[in-house]
């Protein structure tokens, strides 16, 4: 039978430097230190959702190389199903060279590799089909046709289509894209990117003539859900100090996932999703610091006053 969450995206390795200060052009600056670990937006949502406690499913690239290896490793050490995970026998895995700094902003220069043949093999598609997940996550570091066939391929089975618009392709998205989607989680530049204004309100109310439900993620200020039937909620962000924000959307979008999966109330999906994404800042890594389902649960439901059953 189906999963609860399939994730049709990108898996990289991201080889991170840490920097007091990222250089300007032609500058030269020395940093604290290097790490490869693992991430794509697509490989960061599949972690985040195995640890927030639910099946899931990845369907995703890499390379016959070490790197490919760290992350089919990892993907099965977190449990998820690596069933769609394919071996492309030409192409390098998909690196992301990212500069964090010591504000835990962070910089990043994606080289897809692998990731560009993902939606190209009729296995990847077919992994959707016959096996239909109640919500698909997806994500654009793949190319653009292969998510627009994915969204398709699930239409008749009823599931959840989510979609993390990022990165914005130059030139926007194509027509028939966002058609296809139940759920729009951009950030506010994202938003504002794909309706062409630096207003957010008037993105929001682009996207909705598009999408019947978008909730855009607003960092340290938490997310705004809002509806085609005028609903509107803000779910404020739990202050942390940030040390990487790398992967912190992805992490959103993982338990966000999961919760609608489980059938939760969007109000509580929304503030499991907002609480893990403030755990994950104040970690290292992307998928690495994607809280798990306790962790979620603690955030979420402070502990009851004292003398209180
Ligand atoms: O969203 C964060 C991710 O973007 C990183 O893990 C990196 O791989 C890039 O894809
Ligand atoms: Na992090």
């Amino acid at each position: 039978g189906g999963v609860p969450v399939a994730v049709l995206g990108s898996a990289n390795a991201d080889l991170v430097v840490t920097v007091g200060r990222a250089p300007g052009a032609g500058e030269t600056v020395s940093g604290h230190g290097f790490t490869t670990t693992v991430g794509g937006k697509g490989l960061n949502q599949a972690v985040a959702a195995a640890r927030a406690g639910a099946r899931v499913r990845m369907v995703a690239t890499v390379g016959d190389d070490v790197h490919g290896r760290l992350l089919r490793d990892t993907l099965a050490r977190e449990g998820v199903d690596t069933d769609a995970l394919r071996v492309h026998p030409g192409l390098p895995t998909g690196t992301a060279h990212i500069t964090v700094e010591d504000d835990g902003e962070n910089r990043i220069v994606v080289v897809p590799g692998a990731n560009a043949a993902t939606g190209a093999h009729p296995d990847d598609l077919r992994a959707l089909r016959d096996r239909p997940p109640r919500v698909l996550l997806l994500q654009l570091e793949i190319p653009v046709p292969a998510v627009v066939a994915a969204a398709r391929a699930v239409a008749p089975s009823g599931t959840r289509v989510v979609l993390t618009p990022a990165p914005v392709p130059r030139g926007g998205l194509p027509g028939d894209l966002l058609g296809q989607v139940d759920l729009l989680v951009p950030n506010q530049h994202e938003a504002c990117a794909l309706a062409g204004t630096g207003d957010l309100a008037e993105a929001v109310r682009w996207l909705l003539r598009r999408v019947p439900e978008v909730v855009v993620t607003l960092g340290a200020r938490g997310c705004l859900h809002a509806t085609r039937d005028g609903g509107h909620t803000v779910v404020p962000a739990v202050p942390v100090t940030a040390v990487d924000t790398t992967g912190a959307g992805d992490v959103f979008a993982g338990v966000l996932a999961v919760a609608l999966a489980e059938g939760s109330p969007v109000d509580g999906a929304l503030r499991r999703a907002t609480a893990a994404a403030a755990l994950s800042v104040t970690r290292s890594g992307a998928a690495a610091s994607a809280p798990r389902r306790d962790e979620i649960d603690r955030a979420v439901r402070p502990a009851a006053p004292a003398g209180r059953a």
